[in-house]
């Protein structure tokens, strides 16, 4: 199995390009089912789980063709409305495909996504939004089986804001039949990026990115082209990188506005930043102050950043709270950053940092894809090397990152 091997220690300079969304690419790909017209999309990312999303619908039938950051995406032949457990289980976002599945052919069949390293991520709220509209669901053989004539508006309100869950029952309701008003509805900017997307093609959506969204069905949606959002999480965890290494670092081709309460971190902590319409700098020439982070739901500081900017704690002068209100079980970086010298206390969902002066580096390795990345801000600071082992969590979500590092300055190789 590939490895990467880092050697700490130098700052990090220059300039990096941020690919396409991964949590964009994602639903947007799913959302190609709802036409039998073609789609055309651009700035999709590289990445191990856009390459499972696409054999899942190429393996109900649908002809995709990638050249280069372009998919083409053809679902008029679907002959299948199955997700088998054997790709479920290796993303859980294939769930995506329940919407748009039950809204075009009105039947669809999903392996459940189990628990996760993070947590055990439910989504009966997926399913009872599908009731809410007139399906009928029954969970068989680690299934679940939906069935609907034609999906009916309705009005849902969702207990959890949940994203995966607002963007399935927004592909489920553009072609139902009626008005479906979704409440508490998660505003992430993924969730715009998808309504942009089916507003593109026909759709009738109002309110993405507030709390309240409202969606008038329409009889049929034509295909399209588009250019999915860049990664908001890749870029944040650019700036992390720059700021654990006492770097200057600017990742360029990002949206700033989707990362304020990553910026507003990184200000409180005592680096400079620099913003413009399409560009963050990050300079840290005097050290990270500790700084208590929460998580929360967007427009607050993204759960998918944790991992990361507790990587950059671990060398703060003071004490860090980090409370993760999101996922019950996301601290599995926990025992790995220790494992590098990092003083981490856990209470609950707290985790408390203590800065060190420094960190040595050592072989460790992570059973989640942030928590993976948070040990490659670490070990771009860590003392000697680090090893990092099940990098593939690595490649589900981040595109080139080897050489993207090695461009700012980075020591880092993979090793088969
Ligand atoms: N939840 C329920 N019931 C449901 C759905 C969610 O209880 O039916 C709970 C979850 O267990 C969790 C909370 O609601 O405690 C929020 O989870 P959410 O549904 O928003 O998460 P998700 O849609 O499964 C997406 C991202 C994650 C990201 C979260 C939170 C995609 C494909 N995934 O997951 O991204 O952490 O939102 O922002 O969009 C990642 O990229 O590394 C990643 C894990």
């Amino acid at each position: 199995m590939d490895k990467v091997l880092i050697t700490g220690g130098r700052k990090l300079q220059g300039e990096v390009e941020i690919s396409g969304a991964k949590n964009s690419a994602l639903p947007i790909i799913a959302s190609t089912i709802l036409s039998v017209d073609e789609c055309v999309l651009s700035n999709v990312p590289l990445l191990k789980d856009i390459q499972t999303i696409k054999k899942l619908l190429e393996c109900m039938g649908a002809r995709i063709k990638r050249e280069g950051d372009t998919l083409d995406v053809n679902t008029k032949d679907l002959k299948s409305c199955e997700a088998p457990y054997e790709l479920v289980k290796t993303m859980r976002a294939s769930v995506l495909v329940l919407g748009p599945l039950v809204a075009r052919f009105g039947e669809a069949r999903v392996s459940l996504p189990g628990g996760c390293a993070i947590g055990t991520r439910p989504i009966n709220l997926h399913i009872a939004g599908l009731q809410k509209m007139g399906a009928e669901v029954e969970i068989k053989h680690g299934y679940v089986e939906v069935r609907a004539k034609r999906l009916k508006g309705a009005k849902i309100y969702f207990d959890i804001s949940t994203v995966t869950g607002t963007e399935n029952l927004m592909m489920a309701a553009v072609i139902a039949d009626g008005v479906t008003v979704l409440g508490n509805v998660a505003c992430e900017p993924e969730v715009v990026d998808l309504a942009n997307f089916l507003t593109k093609r026909g759709a009738r959506i109002r309110g993405a990115g507030t709390d309240t969204i409202i969606i008038e069905g329409v009889a049929r949606l034509s295909g399209g082209s588009y250019e999915v959002m860049p990664d908001r999480i890749e870029a944040g965890t650019y700036l992390a990188c720059g700021a654990i290494t006492g770097g200057d670092v600017t990742v360029k081709r990002c949206i700033p506005a989707h990362l304020e309460a990553v910026l507003a971190t990184l200000r409180a902590a005592g680096l400079k930043t620099e913003v413009t319409s399409d560009s963050i700098r990050v300079i840290a020439d005097n050290g990270i102050t500790a700084v208590d982070v929460r998580t929360m739901p967007y427009p607050g500081f993204p759960t998918d950043m944790q991992a990361q900017i507790m990587a950059v704690m671990t060398i703060g002068r003071g004490l860090s709270v980090i409370t993760e209100t999101i996922f019950e079980n996301r601290f599995i970086h926990v025992p790995e950053l220790r494992r590098m010298g990092a003083n981490i206390k856990l209470q609950g969902n707290y985790a408390i940092v203590e800065g060190v002066q420094n960190l040595p580096g050592a072989p460790v390795m992570a059973t989640d894809l942030r928590a993976s990345a948070s040990l490659v801000v670490a070990g771009l600071v860590a003392e000697g090397k680090t090893e990092i082992h099940r990098i593939y969590h690595l490649d589900r979500g981040y595109e080139r990152m080897e050489e993207k590092l090695s461009q700012l300055g980075a020591e880092i190789v993979r090793v088969k």
